[in-house]
C-alpha cells in the first residue's frame, strides 16, 4: 500500500531547488534518507555563498575599505538571523562556532573547568550524541566532579519521575540534554528540565543540533542557559554552527580558543580579552560559511518550521506503520507525535551495514551505524541500528522504496 496522506508543505516543490536531486545513483533516482547526519543544500544556500563570494568577500571587522565593510556587514547580518532565529535578546549572545560541538566543547571547558569541582554533578541523559556527552564526561573527570545519567525508558524517553533521587548527595552545577535525539528522534521536554536544574541552581544546557532543522527554537521559551546549533543539519554549510549563550554568564567566562581578533591588548606581560562574542572567536571566522547559515535559516523560515514538524510528523507516522508490519523488525523511539522524523531500527539477524548496502544499490541512502551515541546503543543492547531520517524534501515515494528495499533486504539476507 502507497502512502497517501498529503502533507501540508509541498516537498515536490521543495525538492526542485535542491540539486542533488537531479543525479541518479547506481541508475536510480536518489532517496536520501540521512538528513540527521547532514541534510542537503538548496540552491538559495549555495547561490548566496556564491554571490558572497563573487562580490562581497573579504575578511572582516578589519579593514576599513569598503569591500571589508561590505563583508562585515553580511557576517554580522548573518549574526543577527541567528539571534533571532532562536530569539535571543542579543547578537552578543551568538558566537559563531564551526559546529555544535564546538559550541559545547567551549561551554564545558570555558564554564565547566572554573565552575565545576568534588562534590559537584552534572548530569546528563543517556540519549546524548557524542558531542553532549564525552565534554562533560572528560571535564567532570578533570574537575573531580560526577557524572549522573538521566536514564531513558524503553520508547526512548526520558525517565523524569526519579529525578530528586537523582539529584540526592550531590551539587547539581549543569543539566546537558538535547533537544531532539539525532539517534531515535525523541523530543525532549527541555522546559521541565531548564525548570529542574535551575532549581537546583545549575546551568541547563541545550544541544539543539538536531532540533533547529525541524521545530522552533526559542532559548526564551526554553528558559536555558547555553544552546548550540549547526548550519550543516539544517540546510546549511558545513564548518559553521553557534552557541547563543546568556550574556551575564558569557561575561564571566574565559575564553576557549585564544589568538588573533578575541582580544583587547596583548602586551609582553599579558593579555586582555575582546567583548563580547569576539572573547570568544578567535582567528578568521567561517564567514562566508555564516552568510549560508543565515541563507539556510532565511529558507527554512520561508517553508515554515511548523510546517516541517507536521511534514515529518505524517511521513514517520506512515513510515512507522508500514514498518512494523515487516517481520522481525524492531524500532526504536516514542510514538510520532513526540519526535522528529528519525526512525532507528534493526532487521532481527542482519547487521545494519548489509540492510544500507543493499538499499544504496536501489539508490536508497540510510545511515547504518552508532549515530555517536554509544550509551543509548548500550542501553538498547546494539552496536548499531539503521535509521532512516527525513526532511522537509522528502517525499512519500521514498517511504514506499524504503519499504520495498527493506522487503528485499529481508528476501536475500533473512
Ligand atoms: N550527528 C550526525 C548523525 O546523527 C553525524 O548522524
Amino acid at each position: 500500500m502507497a502512502v497517501t496522506a498529503k502533507p501540508k508543505l509541498d516537498a515536490r516543490s521543495i525538492r526542485a531547488d535542491f540539486p542533488i536531486f537531479e543525479q541518479q545513483f547506481h541508475g536510480k533516482p536518489l532517496s536520501f534518507l540521512d538528513s540527521a547526519a547532514s541534510a542537503q543544500k538548496p540552491r538559495q544556500v549555495l547561490d548566496a555563498m556564491r554571490a558572497f563570494y563573487e562580490t562581497s568577500y573579504a575578511n572582516v571587522h578589519r579593514g576599513v575599505y569598503q569591500l571589508a565593510e561590505r563583508a562585515t556587514e553580511a557576517y554580522e547580518g548573518a549574526r543577527q538571523t541567528i539571534c533571532s532565529f532562536v530569539n535571543a535578546d542579543s547578537t552578543r549572545e551568538i558566537i559563531f562556532t564551526r559546529q555544535a560541538t564546538e559550541a559545547l566543547n567551549l561551554v564545558a571547558y570555558s564554564w565547566g573547568l572554573n565552575n565545576l569541582g568534588p562534590g559537584d554533578v552534572v548530569v546528563v541523559t543517556e540519549l546524548e550524541h557524542h558531542s553532549n556527552f564525552v565534554p562533560w564526561q572528560y571535564i567532570a573527570g578533570r574537575t573531580g566532579a560526577e557524572l549522573r545519567l538521566i536514564r531513558i525508558d524503553d520508547a526512548g524517553e526520558l525517565e523524569l519521575d526519579n529525578l530528586d533521587e537523582l539529584a540526592a548527595g550531590g551539587n547539581i552545577k549543569v543539566v546537558a540534554a538535547n533537544y531532539v535525539s539525532n539517534s531515535i528522534g525523541t523530543v525532549n521536554p527541555v522546559e521541565r528540565l531548564s525548570a529542574w536544574a535551575h532549581e537546583h541552581g545549575a546551568i541547563m544546557v541545550v544541544d539543539a543540533a538536531q532540533a533547529a532543522p525541524h521545530r522552533p527554537v526559542d532559548v526564551q521559551a526554553l528558559d536555558c542557559d547555553f544552546l548550540a546549533l549547526s548550519s550543516h543539519k539544517l540546510c546549511g554549510p558545513t564548518g559553521v554552527g553557534a552557541l547563543w549563550g546568556r550574556r551575564e554568564l558569557l561575561e564571566k567566562m574565559e575564553p576557549f580558543n585564544l589568538g588573533g581578533h578575541m582580544i583587547r591588548k596583548v602586551t609582553l606581560e599579558r593579555t586582555t580579552w575582546g567583548e563580547l562574542p569576539y572573547k570568544f572567536e578567535a582567528g578568521t571566522g567561517p564567514i562566508a560559511e555564516a552568510v549560508g547559515f543565515a541563507a539556510a535559516i532565511d529558507y527554512i523560515g520561508r517553508v515554515g518550521l511548523e510546517a516541517i514538524e507536521e511534514h515529518e510528523q505524517t511521513l514517520v507516522t506512515n513510515a512507522l506503520e508500514r514498518m512494523i508490519e515487516i517481520d522481525g523488525i524492531v524500532t526504536y523511539g516514542p510514538p510520532p507525535e513526540r519526535r522528529a522524523g528519525i526512525i532507528s531500527f534493526n532487521l532481527d539477524g542482519i547487521h545494519p551495514h548489509d540492510v544500507a548496502q543493499i538499499l544504496d544499490l536501489d539508490g536508497v541512502a540510510i545511515r547504518a551505524g552508532h549515530h555517536c551515541c554509544q550509551p543509548l546503543m548500550s542501553r538498547f543492547n546494539v552496536a548499531a541500528t539503521n535509521r532512516a531520517s527525513f526532511y522537509l524534501y522528502t517525499v512519500p515515494e521514498e517511504i514506499d522504496r524504503l519499504v520495498e528495499g527493506l522487503h528485499k533486504v529481508k528476501r536475500m539476507l533473512g
